[in-house]
């Protein structure tokens, strides 16, 4: 069952980057898109590392979300990944290498979650 969990208030999360909380337990990233607070697992679906912590740094641009490790893309709103393993460290590698970077995993969403907001603070469901 879903637990609802205060991860700040609005203004904490309006500056347009990503930010990357605790929730709970759960390391999970919120950004703004359009105007909504939006949620996801701070977990790529690659090899499982940070989304937010890695060699080619944090990176958000319209609501897509870059891993800083092999640079997959996701929709941040839906999870859909965008774009599977076409670098390393924020570098696009050859397109011919992206099956070899990928290391046999198929490519996978982001497990978002929903965003609540009730007067400044915002809540996920986690
Ligand atoms: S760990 Fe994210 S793309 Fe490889």
């Amino acid at each position: 069952m879903a637990e609802k969990v205060r991860i700040g208030t609005v203004a904490e999360f309006s500056d347009g980057t990503l930010h990357g909380v605790k929730a709970g337990g759960t390391p999970i990233i919120v950004g703004l898109v359009d105007g909504s607070l939006h949620a996801a697992r701070n977990h790529c679906p690659h090899l499982g590392l940070s989304l937010t912590t890695g060699p080619g740094g944090t990176r958000f641009t319209d609501g897509t979300v870059q891993c800083p490790w092999h640079n997959s893309t996701f929709n941040l709103c839906t999870g859909e990944n965008l774009d599977w393993t076409p670098g390393f460290a924020g570098r696009t590698m050859p397109r011919w290498s992206s099956k070899l970077i990928a290391l046999g995993k198929k490519p996978a969403p982001l497990t978002v979650y929903p965003v609540t907001v009730e007067g400044e603070d915002a809540f996920v469901e986690i």
